[in-house]
């Protein structure tokens, strides 16, 4: 929701709202003295050397003393690490530092499992080592560190020379120069604006340099308000992409600042192989990209006059302000296996309950409870589904969480009980700022159990945030976790039932007159770690607490969490946005790389304020952003205090009638929706794709990333510019692809292909050889459809195959998990043969049946069609061809998706 730059010129004042984002309120690289010292290194002067006289082996990898030639004191340790899938970790810490050096805490979704390792050579300059098909090859000195999946070099770490690592020292005296930190006048202390930062420590940055042999493209890195496809930095005076969890206002389009998420993940994708690398670390952090395809036009011509051509080859440098060095290397061999070995060190999203996935109406704000009946009521008036009503801050008392206003929602639980009554659900607020005011207990709480965060002096650290003076609470502390999990009890959040959920935002954590608009970093949390070690992790710490909580609350139900600010593992707990947006095409355009992006670095659960949040959209454009928004796994609609009432009912009826198409479009793809999270859960694939996860052979899709595959099935190219009457679409697979266009099932093969299109017409294909389950029946919301029969569309491949899956269970409890009480169905279609099978052996009583079946590239000259179950026995069933829509139904199998089947065309 909710951000406005305001700028307190007092402490106790309230002043100016800016217009657009101030990007002098947020650091460049220049400004920040780390990046600065670390940018300076120069190329193929590394001093680091591994001591293999000190190597200690054990069953699952090594560890060696690293030095540093140039500066005695540098006393490092590396440690290498097998882990099960094809992955290495490497970490790099200071033996009896001055300091501990923070690991995250909350990011793995466990201690990672190790894996054997095999030494493969061994000497006093280097050592081999292998595990699984992943093999390490480290030079001792210089320090090389090369990665191989099978005999395929995929990674070579400080082949450049640029390591570095900032042991924690003493601050020289006066006069004397520091042999590694120069004289770089911000390593000891460093203003930014009217803000210091006493850096106690002093400095402690680490760097590395990773080269991606043949890579074409890098991706990851969210979140920025870019392409999909990470660019060369440096050159033409693009900043590194920074990772800082920040509360940007209006955030610009393609820029490489940070925004509200942070996630340190890069893939490098050639048309042989795909590496990811995981720099494990919550600090603030800056990427330099340097991909061989941007070389300058001198080097091409140096190239082409001595006859060299340079391979392509991307380089990445991470750099990180502080905490030790840990980095994993996800060997892939695909785009599918280095994301789902992410997956396997970060964890997955839990499946979420239906509704999540429905339509989220949401507005800062709605004004009182009778808006929200109201709201509701209109919906269903205008036959338009919505699941979910969200309440933005307003709904408190003066900005006190877990309280409500006492006029404008004073019968708060009457409220929520007529909501939930027609199956709805309610989300509302929960920042993690605490108003600073006597008699409000959870403030007198933390005070009283020593819960909030602290200044470098100790004191309790205030901030200004929505309720003015403020203070932050400290998740690292588990007394505070245990208090704050408490606070989403029914007896202590009043008003609140088991169908009321969690919005966590201004979690970056976002304080309006800190540096950058967040938390000093100076600041101390719980174990002594100073804010400058945890920053990117704060948002997580705050919605596992909030997770804690709703499970403690209501343990038989999934909780929907929603957070603005994020790291790795946020998805284990919560689904994101992409914050506050603008109502501007170019912001609805990026809604798809930023969240494709997301999808790469765990969380696909991502979706994009429909609308725009700032500002007012046109009439088209907010069409287009429906349309569009409903391929993004999260859906809601929300809006500025300022912006004029959008709620689609508001509308002419051929807005609502596009509206309404586009909302029942998405909920006829539920069951498709539902599935694929079954399946990014059990199987760690994202749930949204770009082109090249499918398709990383064919160099056309590499800057594709308009377009958007919900599984590998769907693939949607939205709409996002105005008064298009054509637009270009690649369809991914070559001459012999199949797809089939959702408009009128007509068939196109793989390549561009010119659309026309008029405010009616999505452009969205379905894949021929795939099995798309839907549910046709237009209803007011997710949780009324969870009995209503499904429709199969058969879309047919060049062989006249095709094949697909399809995932129920009670679209609520954790009963598909403890009991395995799910239904989980194989479709496979050929030689004019439809056949059913379950995948799993677990059962579930739906009710659910299958009404019809759509076949796509049917053959024609189909007579009839023959279902043979257990308990129906074989049974005719009626057919019929579509011509204008070269499409077959099989009307009525009526069977069960319980029960095997097999449905023959003849
Ligand atoms: C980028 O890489 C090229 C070689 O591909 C190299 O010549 C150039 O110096 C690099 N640029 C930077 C800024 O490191
Ligand atoms: C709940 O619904 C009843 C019946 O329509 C209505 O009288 C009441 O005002 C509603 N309560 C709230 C808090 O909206």
């Amino acid at each position: 929701m909710t951000r406005r730059v305001i700028v307190p010129l007092l402490a106790l004042s309230l002043l100016t709202t800016i217009l657009a984002v101030d990007k002098n309120n947020f650091k460049t690289c220049e400004q920040s003295s780390f990046c600065r010292r670390l940018r300076k290194y120069e190329q193929n002067k590394s001093p680091y050397y591994l001591d293999l006289s000190t190597l200690e082996l054990d069953n699952n990898g090594f560890s060696a003393s690293l030095k540093n030639s140039e500066l005695e004191a540098a006393n490092l340790k590396l440690t290498l690490t097998a882990i099960a899938g094809n992955i290495f970790k490497v970490t790099v810490d200071e033996v009896q530092g001055l300091h501990p050096r923070y690991k995250p805490q909350f990011s793995l979704n466990g201690e990672p499992q190790a894996a054997k390792l095999e030494i493969l050579g061994r000497s006093s300059e280097s050592i081999s080592v292998k595990a699984g098909d992943a093999k390490a090859v480290i030079t001792a000195k210089p320090l090389k560190l090369e990665f191989y999946h099978k005999e395929h070099l995929v990674s070579v770490v400080n082949g450049k020379g640029l390591f570095g690592f900032e042991h924690y020292r003493t601050k020289p005296a006066d006069g004397e120069k520091d042999p590694q930190i120069q004289d770089d006048p911000g390593a000891w202390e460093e203003n930014f604006k009217s803000h210091h930062d006493s850096k106690p420590k002093g400095p402690s940055a680490i760097a590395a340099d990773f080269n991606f042999p043949g890579a074409r493209r890098v991706y990851g890195l969210p979140e920025h308000g870019d392409r999909l496809a990470l660019r060369t930095t440096g050159s033409g005076g693009l900043d590194p992409y920074r990772l800082y969890n920040l509360d940007v206002f209006e955030y610009e389009m393609d820029s490489t600042m940070a925004i509200y998420g942070g996630i340190p993940v890069v893939y490098a994708v050639s048309p042989e192989h795909t590496t990811g690398i995981f720099w494990h670390n919550a600090a603030e952090t800056w990427v330099d990209i340097n991909n061989s395809k941007d070389g300058n036009v001198v080097s091409s011509l140096v190239n082409l006059v001595s006859g060299s051509k340079t391979d392509p080859n991307v380089d990445v440098r991470f750099m990180s302000e502080s905490g030790a060095m840990e980095f994993f290397v996800l060997t892939g061999p695909t785009p599918k296996d280095a994301v789902k070995q992410y997956a396997s060190l970060t964890g997955v999203h839990g499946l979420p309950q239906l509704f999540a996935l429905g339509y989220h109406q949401s507005r800062w704000n709605y004004n009182d409870q009778d808006d929200v009946t109201t709201v509701v009521a209109k919906f269903d008036q205008n036959n338009m589904p919505v699941d979910v009503m969200w309440l933005d801050i307003e709904y408190t008392d003066g900005k006190k969480y877990f309280t409500w206003d006492p006029i404008k929602f004073s019968q708060p639980e009457n409220m929520v009980n007529n909501l939930t009554s027609t199956g709805r659900k309610l989300v509302v607020i929960i920042d993690p700022h605490i108003k600073r005011e006597g008699g409000y207990f959870v403030h007198e709480d933390a005070l009283n159990y020593d819960l909030y965060v602290k200044n470098k002096d100790g004191g309790v650290y205030e901030g200004w945030c929505w309720p003015g003076s403020s203070s932050y609470l400290d998740f690292y502390n588990p007394a505070t976790m245990d208090y704050y999990k408490k606070l989403y009890s029914l007896e202590t959040f009043k008003g609140t039932s088991h169908d009321v959920w969690i919005w966590n935002d201004m979690n970056e954590p976002s304080v309006f007159n800190g540096p950058e608009i967040t938390m000093p970093k100076d600041v101390v949390h719980y174990g002594g770690w100073e804010h400058r070690d945890i920053h990117n992790e704060y948002p997580l710490s705050q919605v596992i607490g909030t997770y804690r909580g709703l499970i403690d609350r209501s343990p038989h139900r999934r909780p929907f969490i929603l957070t603005r600010g994020h790291f790795s593992g946020t998805q284990r707990y919560a689904a994101i946005w992409t914050g506050d947006n603008d109502a501007k095409w170019s912001h609805l355009a990026a809604s798809f790389p930023m969240c494709l992006s997301e999808a790469l670095g765990g969380i696909s659960f991502c979706g994009a304020d429909v609308g725009g949040f700032f500002n007012n959209p046109d009439v088209e454009l907010l069409q287009r952003w429906y349309q569009g928004a409903i391929w993004l796994p999260f859906f809601r609609a929300h809006a500025h205090i300022d912006t004029r009432r959008r709620e689609p009912f508001l509308f002419p009826e051929d807005v609502m009638a596009r509206i309404r198409n586009a909302l029942r479009l998405r909920y006829a793809h539920l069951p498709l929706w539902y599935t694929l999270f079954w399946e990014h859960e059990t199987q760690g694939e994202p749930v949204i794709r770009p082109l090249f996860y499918h398709y990383p052979q064919d160099d056309n899709v590499l800057d594709i990333d308009d377009t958007v595959l919900v599984g590998h099935s769907v693939l949607a190219r939205p709409v996002t510019d105005p008064g298009e009457s054509s637009v270009k679409v690649y369809l991914p697979g070559e001459s012999k692809a199949i797809w089939y266009d959702l408009e009128d099932f007509r068939a196109y093969q793989g390549g561009i292909h010119t659309i026309p299109v008029t405010l009616d017409r999505h452009v969205v294909f379905y894949r021929g050889g795939s099995i798309v389950p839907r549910k046709d029946r237009p209803r007011r919301s997710a949780t009324v459809m969870r009995n209503d029969p499904f429709t199969l569309y058969v879309a047919l491949d060049s062989s006249k195959s095709a094949s697909g899956t399809l995932y129920v269970d009670d679209y609520e409890s954790f009963e598909y998990k403890n009991d395995k009480k799910y239904v989980y169905v194989h479709f496979n279609y050929e030689n004019n043969k439809l056949t059913s099978s379950l995948i799993d052996k677990t059962d579930y009583p739906t009710k659910e049946w299958i009404e019809r079946v759509v076949v796509l590239g049917a053959p024609k000259g189909i007579k009839g069609a023959r279902l043979t179950s257990k308990s129906l026995g074989t049974v005719e069933l009626e057919t019929s061809y579509d011509s204008e829509f070269r499409s077959l139904t099989v009307r009525k199998p009526g069977v069960s998706i319980r029960e095997p089947f097999t449905i023959e065309l003849y």
